[in-house]
């Protein structure tokens, strides 16, 4: 499994000393790093005002924090700190150099519809992900300044300041889950699966890094790859469903990332017959469904745990006829309760019956 990227220990206790001096220097106090050391997009960039006045909380110490986290060691920079802010330029500077993410993110969705839904017009848009620009433009010619680090780059953000800047836009709907659930807990990012630019000739629905959604989970989940190629397996490969027919990756309210909240209720979605009520009722499949099924894929028929008899004789050992079939006997009467289906050749109702007199599932 793919470990989301930390920036090496000793490289923030660097950042620290270095911070620390700068504090001490400018006369700086904690208090103030505190409010400043997560910015948001909606502080910096969405509001009309902040365009015009410069961003005001963003201080002068995210600007050499940045410095001394992206690797800066020479101390060719300290002459020109502290700086000023970075200001916006627009859109249209960005594309001057960045034509390619220029032209995709115009005709991908949030070309199309940040400003109608958010306010947020095209020439504005790309400082509203990346923060305001005018440094990285300026020092654009030299990739190893401070000021050109000062450009926000989601993939080199802890995983919680990049996911910020989506769900500043995001939290509300589909999202609402997203804090505390398992991809979350694993620092696991939105650009993990999605990908913002990408070529808008041939885009992947809901702006997905790969073309098919299991694809997706599969570079993570590789042994799930390997459950569905199984001789039983629910028909994903087929195309009849997908990950996301019982999971939601954004988080939900139940276990598992499972759309329902349990894992019953969410089988219960496409096999509605396994419901009931039921007159007579199997204690397990009224419990849970994987105490015999498998969810992904198996090697049994029907996606069993175990083969029949064996999966049965787990729970029925003694009882009024022998459920443990494999004595001498039974085998030299080839008996019904081993060849075929099994205990199933007369138990065919194993989910549960209605039938006045199915009290055994045999009808
Ligand atoms: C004068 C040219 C120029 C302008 C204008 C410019 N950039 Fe860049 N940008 C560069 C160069 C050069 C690189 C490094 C490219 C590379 O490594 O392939 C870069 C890299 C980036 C990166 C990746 C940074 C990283 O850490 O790898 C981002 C994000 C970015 N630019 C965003 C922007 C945004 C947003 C704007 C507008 C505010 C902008 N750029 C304006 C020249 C420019
Ligand atoms: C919705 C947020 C968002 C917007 C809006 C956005 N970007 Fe990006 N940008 C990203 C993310 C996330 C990445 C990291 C790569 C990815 O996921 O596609 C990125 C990467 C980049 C890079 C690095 C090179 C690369 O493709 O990896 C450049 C350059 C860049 N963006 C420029 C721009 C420009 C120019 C605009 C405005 C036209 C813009 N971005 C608008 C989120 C955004
Ligand atoms: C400034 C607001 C804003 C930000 C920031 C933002 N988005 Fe969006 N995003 C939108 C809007 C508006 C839409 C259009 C659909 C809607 O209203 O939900 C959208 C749609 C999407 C879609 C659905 C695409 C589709 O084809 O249906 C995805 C996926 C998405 N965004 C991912 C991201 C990710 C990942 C980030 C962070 C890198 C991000 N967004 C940041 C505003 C934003
Ligand atoms: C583990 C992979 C994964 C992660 C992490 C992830 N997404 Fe998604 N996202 C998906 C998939 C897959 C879909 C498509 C769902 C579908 O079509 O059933 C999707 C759909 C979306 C949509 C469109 C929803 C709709 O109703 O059309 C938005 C918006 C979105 N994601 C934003 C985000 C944001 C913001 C984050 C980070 C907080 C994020 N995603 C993290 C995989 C992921
Ligand atoms: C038919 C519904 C269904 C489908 C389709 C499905 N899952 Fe699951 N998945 C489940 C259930 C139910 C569990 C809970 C298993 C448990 O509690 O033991 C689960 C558990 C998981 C787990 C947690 C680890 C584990 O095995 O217990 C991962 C990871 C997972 N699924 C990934 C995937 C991926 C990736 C796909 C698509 C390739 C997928 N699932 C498709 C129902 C499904
Ligand atoms: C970038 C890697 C990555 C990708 C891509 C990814 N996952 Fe995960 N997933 C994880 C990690 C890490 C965990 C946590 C595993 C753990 O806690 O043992 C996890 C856990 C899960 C779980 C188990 C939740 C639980 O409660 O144990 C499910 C279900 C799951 N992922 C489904 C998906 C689905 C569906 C997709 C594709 C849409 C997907 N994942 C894509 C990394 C990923
Ligand atoms: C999105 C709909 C959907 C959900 C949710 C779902 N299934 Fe299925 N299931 C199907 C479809 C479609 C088939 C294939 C039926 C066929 O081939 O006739 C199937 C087949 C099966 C089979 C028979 C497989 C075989 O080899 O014949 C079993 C067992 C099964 N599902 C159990 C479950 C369990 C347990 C859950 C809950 C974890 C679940 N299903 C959730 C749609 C679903
Ligand atoms: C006590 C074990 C057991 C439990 C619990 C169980 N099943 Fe089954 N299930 C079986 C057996 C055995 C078969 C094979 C039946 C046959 O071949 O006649 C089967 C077959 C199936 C099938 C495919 C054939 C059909 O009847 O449609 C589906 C779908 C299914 N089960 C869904 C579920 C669901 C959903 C649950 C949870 C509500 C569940 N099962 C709980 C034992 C169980
Ligand atoms: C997880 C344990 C478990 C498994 C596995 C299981 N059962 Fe059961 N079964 C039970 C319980 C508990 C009862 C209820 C016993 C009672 O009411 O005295 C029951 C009841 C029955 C009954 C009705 C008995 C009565 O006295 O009402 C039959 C028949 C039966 N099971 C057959 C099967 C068959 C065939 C299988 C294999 C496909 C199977 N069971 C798998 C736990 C299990
Ligand atoms: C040839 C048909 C047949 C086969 C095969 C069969 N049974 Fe039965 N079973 C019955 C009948 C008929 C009853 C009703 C009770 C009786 O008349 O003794 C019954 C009753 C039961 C009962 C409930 C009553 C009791 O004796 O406690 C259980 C539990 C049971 N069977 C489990 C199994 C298991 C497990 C298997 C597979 C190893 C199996 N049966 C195979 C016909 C069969």
């Amino acid at each position: 499994m793919k470990k989301p990227k930390v920036v090496p220990g000793l490289a923030k206790i660097f950042a620290g000393c270095f911070l620390v001096l700068v504090f001490f220097a400018a006369g700086g106090g904690l208090a103030e790093d505190k409010t400043t050391s997560k910015i948001s997009p909606e502080k910096t960039s969405l509001k009309k005002e902040s365009l015009k006045s410069s961003p005001k909380k963003k201080s002068e110490t995210e600007a050499v924090k940045e410095t001394a986290s992206s690797g800066e060691k020479e101390s060719t920079q300290t002459s020109e700190e502290p700086r000023d802010l970075p200001k916006f330029v627009g859109a249209e500077t960005c594309i001057s150099c960045h034509q390619d993410n220029g032209n995709n993110l115009l005709h991908s969705v949030h070309g199309r519809l940040m400003e109608t839904r958010k306010g947020i017009p095209f020439e504005k848009s790309c400082e509203t992900c990346h923060g305001p620009g005018s440094q990285h433009v300026e020092f654009a010619d030299n990739t190893t300044t401070a000021g050109f680090h000062t450009i926000k780059f989601p993939p080199k953000l802890k995983a919680s300041e990049a996911n910020d800047i989506c769900l500043t836009c995001h939290e509300a709907k589909a999202h609402f889950h997203w804090k505390g659930s398992p991809h979350d807990l694993k620092d696991v990012t939105c650009i993990s699966c999605h990908s913002i630019h990408q070529d808008m000739k041939k885009p992947n629905a809901k702006l997905l890094k790969k073309p098919k959604i299991a694809d997706v989970c599969f570079s993570c989940h590789l042994e799930k790859k390997g459950q569905f190629a199984r001789n039983a397996h629910m028909p994903l490969n087929e195309g009849d469903m997908t990950c996301t027919s019982c999971h939601d990756m954004h988080g939900t309210s139940g276990v598992k990332n499972l759309k329902g909240d349990s894992v019953m209720e969410t089988c219960f979605k496409c096999h509605a017959d396994k419901r009931g009520p039921f007159l007579f009722e199997h204690p397990p499949a009224r419990e849970n469904c994987l105490t015999c099924h498998n969810p992904h894929g198996g090697h049994n028929d029907n996606l069993l745990v175990q083969r029949v008899p064996y999966l049965c004789q787990r729970c029925h050992t003694g009882g009024g006829h022998p459920t443990s079939s494999y004595d001498d006997i039974a085998l030299l009467a080839r008996s019904p309760k081993i060849i075929g289906k099994g205990c199933l050749n007369c138990h065919s109702n194993i989910h549960g019956s209605n039938h006045p007199s199915g009290k055994f599932f045999q009808r």
